[in-house]
């Protein structure tokens, strides 16, 4: 389905969000003609530019930052002739009214009434004015076409996360709120339903009968960069495992769906945070880990530990690090404990899912030794590798039976021609075709903040005396490595591939 005309509100349209995701996502739709022929972009914000002023500085993001490279003189005429600018205070009711002759002025030139996105991308304490000032307008409860998208983070904790969709669920329907979660428009982590339900092979082995662990790892080379200021008062916990681990979790664990409707998909989603087990003082001592970096060398220069980085206390108690091991209480998962690690100043930038099976039950090949026995594993690396590897064991050649693992790879790169689209491109055409199947629901979003509850109230009436506990390009605290050493394993990694260093 193509979208219908569409206005995008961008709050926060001058800032770097807009820059360097939105407005090349939007680009690169029209490139790839994903937009209907009518279609406006309002950025609006409190700089002083005009329309021409606001276009040069979109043009110089989309060349820095779009995955088509450096924009075509006339298409790039073409798309930003669409483009306009609306200086904007958020608290004035007045720029609202404005806001609503742009609107008046489209449907009334338009073949038919435009699908209207406000899409908030500015910081959390502006979303409830914007929201209320935005009921104002006459669109607002027109929930055929009215969508208001909601930047993370979403909440900052369980309470303001409920307040925050009281507030927005009096205003608008369910069906017009979009909870962004960019991990959700990455192409491989899509790909893990197609994976999962539209293969025989894999479903009747996805359970505790055959399945040993499971690990979710997300680590990052980049410290803070400049955005220490929000950062600390967010940490690893909140800024990552609240939201697209957990996503990334559901979607592995999750029980096949009937169909592939946003409200199916979601709900069983659900199901599995609902199912999580809840951390009492026993998990919180044993399965949960918090670190924060030191400074030390990357590529040759030496960086700048976490404390001393701008906008960030010096004495700051925030993770910039955080593994722990889940378990789901069903059928499906008892016992089988889920890892999961995330983490800044990491030795590699890498996300991946690694689905460990169980060891066969009788070996009957003798004298292996153990550095070249691995058990069967399933490897989805979601970046920079975007493949899905299955490891297996296979006769080395040879005159002696000796074995060792080998991966049977489905690689991106060499199997498709078509460059993948950057998670915001499909997201945004989702909110523009109005499919909510990638996007977080508002129950969604409490029982995962429900969960990571105790985690977090425990770190922080607990200041840690051990940070920082990690340095820079390091793997992480020791302790990470603990967590999942006492149950036997330990954590994969892919090799680092010459083209992924900088
Ligand atoms: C964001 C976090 O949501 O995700 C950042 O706020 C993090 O701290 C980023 O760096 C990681 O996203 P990606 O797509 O680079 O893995």
């Amino acid at each position: 389905i193509k979208p219908k005309p569409t206005i995008f509100m961008i709050f926060g349209g001058t800032g770097d969000l807009a820059e360097r995701k939105l407005i090349p996502a939007l680009y690169n739709l029209f490139l790839e003609n994903y937009m209907h022929k009518e279609f406006a972009i309002v950025g609006l914000g409190r700089t002083d530019y005009n329309d021409s002023s606001f276009i040069k500085n979109l043009l110089a993001g989309v060349n820095k930052f779009s995955r088509s490279g450096k924009a075509d003189k006339e298409k790039w005429a073409e798309f930003s002739s669409r483009i306009t600018y609306l200086r904007t205070d958020v608290n004035n009711e007045g720029d609202y009214l404005k806001m609503q002759s742009i609107i008046e002025k489209h449907e009334a030139e338009w073949s038919e009434k435009p699908a209207i996105i406000h899409y908030l991308a500015v910081a959390p304490n502006f979303f409830p004015i914007i929201a209320s000032n935005l009921a104002k307008l006459d669109s607002a409860s027109d929930c055929l076409r009215t969508r208001i998208v909601i930047e993370k983070p979403f909440g900052h904790d369980l309470e303001s996360a409920k307040e925050l969709n009281n507030l927005l669920s009096s205003i608008f329907a369910e069906k017009q709120i979009y909870r962004i979660d960019h991990y959700l428009g990455k192409e491989t982590v899509q790909n893990m339903l197609a994976f999962r339900f539209a293969n025989a092979l894999f479903e009747p082995i996805w359970n505790r009968n055959f399945i040993e662990h499971v690990q979710i790892s997300v680590t990052e080379d980049i410290g803070v960069e400049d955005r220490g200021g929000y950062y600390d008062g967010s940490g690893a916990l909140r800024d990552m495992v609240q939201n697209h681990i957990l996503q990334v979790l559901c979607l592995v664990a999750m029980e096949p769906p009937v169909n592939f409707d946003a409200e199916e998909i979601r709900n069983r989603k659900v199901d599995v945070l609902r199912a999580m087990r809840k951390f009492g003082t026993e998990e919180l001592r044993n399965n949960t880990v918090r670190g924060q970096y030191s400074e030390g060398w990357v590529k040759g220069e030496k960086v700048a530990g976490y404390r001393e980085e701008e906008g960030v206390n010096k004495d700051s108690n925030t993770e910039t690090f955080a593994a722990m091991k889940f378990f789901i209480d069903n059928w499906r998962w008892q016992n089988v404990p889920f890892y999961v690690r995330t983490g800044k100043r990491i030795h590699q930038k890498s996300s991946i899912i690694s689905i460990q099976f169980k060891d066969v039950p009788h070996l009957i090949f003798p004298s292996q030794s153990s550095e070249s026995w691995q058990q069967n594993r399933l490897i989805i690396s979601i970046q920079p590798e975007m493949s899905i590897r299955l490891q297996v064991q296979a006769k080395r050649p040879g005159v002696d039976m000796i074995l060792n693992p080998v991966d049977m790879v489905f690689n991106y790169d060499g199997t498709y021609e078509n460059d993948s689209p950057e998670a915001y491109e499909t997201l945004l055409l989702d909110a523009m075709k109005g499919d909510q199947t990638l996007f977080m629901r508002g129950d969604q979003v409490e029982t995962a903040w429900d969960l990571i509850m105790p985690v977090l109230e425990s770190w922080e009436s607990k200041k840690s005396i051990s940070f920082p506990n990690y340095s820079a390009d390091s793997w992480g605290p020791e302790t990470a490595e603990a967590l999942i050493a006492k149950d036997g394993f330990h954590w994969f990694t892919l090799p680092i591939k010459k083209t992924d260093k900088k």
